[in-house]
């Protein structure tokens, strides 16, 4: 067999900053896009770090797990601790445990499984939108934090007030921060002065609350419904292990965060053409008259998955995938060594002109008859690792904003300049939403500030 001879990536002029990539990761792959191609060596030094930006590198990054690994990017802890069993989740598998186990998670989020849960999270929203103030504004991404947050958490425990539960779920997103980190270092004595230390102590407090909650459900049944159905989960004919109940819960957990980002970039862009959030209400009350959003109404609600979807293409929450390369390996014919990290960017992907036309822009109607072309679209991540609560997610915010655009009215609060900031996802800032009652109309007011870089607002519909 002939071996065909691998091309070195392009390597950009000037050396990129390893360090300021981290706190600006979608914008520094999109600047070495536009000007070296989809596959470009960001850094020579060992270990390499390349990012991909094809949909052709894509599919090969995220569909070689046994090459282009999750699980070897992070630190290791001992399986007998608290942190193995939080992180006993499907993205911390290695390629050989992870199809084993993804299958019980996928089945247990399926859609039929889903909707008996969320009667209850549709009294729960209604509970918390009662609880709000009209003509008060709000920073939406504390107010939905403070939403996913109760909402999620309310599905696992009782008997706790609504700050208390706030605050515990502020504790599983502080765990995932902390777990990103990159500078962990594994330690059998624990020092809680340092980044492990300090994981291992956050990690013995989420985990004991989930075993409580798992106990209460298992001593009273029903309680939960969502809990009840993990904890009488059975796979290949064994009931589910308490410390797999662990793992998933806390990826439901963490993922509510994601889900809270994804609400909030929808809800500036309806601020910033509110004649969609107009046609969102009007298409609410056409399919609710004047009953309550409900699950049996989200299937007829086209304009606002169109709508969450076209914000998620242009700021996605998981902006840039990230790989480690466990061997001598190539993509789309590049050189690849053994330990380089692999980046890959949503962000960029999500804005080819040959797939988006005129990218920058805003445009929910052009989702209407569009199904991109595979690894061209994924605001939840693809292959092997897609991710797995991608339809309790899509649920759970269409319910979110069309209860919330039934209810009431918003406007950005004049003056706001809306930014953005880079956590484990890609959170707005600055976005202080006014809200009014529903007979009031919505209001443009433009918001200053860098989002003006990114996306292009000043075009009419
Ligand atoms: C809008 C909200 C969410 C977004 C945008 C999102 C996005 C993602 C992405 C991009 C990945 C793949 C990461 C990678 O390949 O490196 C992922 C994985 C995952 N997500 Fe989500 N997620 C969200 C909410 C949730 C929720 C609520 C849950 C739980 C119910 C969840 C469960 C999972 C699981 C289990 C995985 C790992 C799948 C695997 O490795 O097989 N996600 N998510």
């Amino acid at each position: 067999m002939i071996r065909q001879k691998l091309l070195i990536p392009p390597l950009p002029t000037e050396p990129v900053d390893m360090m300021q990539f981290w706190q600006r990761p979608f914008e520094t792959i999109e600047k070495l896009h536009e000007r070296y191609g989809p596959i470009v060596l960001m850094s020579p030094d060992e270990p390499q770090a390349i990012a991909v930006t094809s949909a052709a590198g894509a599919q090969e990054f995220f569909t070689r797990p046994d090459v282009f690994s999750l699980r070897l990017l992070k630190f290791h802890p001992p399986e007998n601790t608290p942190i193995y069993r939080l992180v006993y989740g499907l993205g911390s598998m290695d390629h050989i445990d992870h199809p084993l186990r993804r299958p019980s998670f996928v089945s247990f989020f399926r859609r039929d499984t889903v909707r008996k849960a969320l009667d209850q999270l549709t009294a729960q929203i209604d509970a918390y939108f009662d609880t709000l103030e009209l003509n008060k504004t709000y920073d939406m991404v504390t107010l939905l934090q403070h939403l996913m947050g109760n909402v999620t958490m309310n599905s696992f425990f009782s008997g706790f007030s609504d700050d208390e539960i706030y605050s515990y779920w502020k504790e599983t997103e502080l765990w995932v921060t902390r777990c990103s980190r990159f500078d962990i270092e594994v330690t059998e004595e624990i020092d809680p002065s340092t980044p492990y230390g300090a994981l291992m102590e956050i990690s013995e407090r989420v985990e004991a609350r989930y075993r409580a909650a798992i106990a209460e459900e298992r001593q009273n049944p029903g309680t939960h419904p969502l809990l009840h159905m993990l904890v009488s989960m059975v796979i290949n004919g064994q009931p589910i292990s308490d410390d797999e109940v662990v793992g998933h819960m806390n990826i439901v957990v963490s993922g509510s965060s994601s889900a809270a980002y994804a609400l909030a970039w929808a809800i500036f862009f309806l601020t910033q053409y509110p004649d969609y959030s107009a046609m969102m209400r009007e298409e609410v009350n056409r399919v609710c008259g004047d009953d309550p959003v409900t699950i049996q109404h989200l299937d007829a609600f086209d304009l606002s998955m169109r709508v969450l979807k076209e914000s998620a293409r242009l700021m996605p929450v998981a902006s840039v995938f990230i790989r480690k390369a466990l061997d001598d390996t190539s993509i789309c014919q590049y050189e690849v060594r053994k330990d380089t990290m692999l980046f890959c960017s949503a962000y960029t992907l999500h804005r080819q002109p040959s797939v988006f036309p005129e990218p920058r822009r805003f445009r929910p109607e052009r989702w209407i008859g569009l199904t991109p072309p595979p690894f061209t679209y994924i605001p939840f991540g693809a292959g092997v690792h897609q991710c797995a609560g991608m339809r309790w997610s899509q649920l759970v915010m269409r319910l979110v904003l069309s209860r919330l655009i039934q209810r009431f009215s918003f406007d950005l609060e004049p003056g706001s300049e809306v930014g953005w900031k880079q956590l484990v996802s890609v959170v707005p800032t600055g976005l202080n939403i006014r809200l009014k009652p529903p007979s009031e109309p919505f209001v443009l007011n433009r918001s200053g500030g860098v989002m003006r870089d990114l996306v292009d607002f000043d075009e009419p519909l």
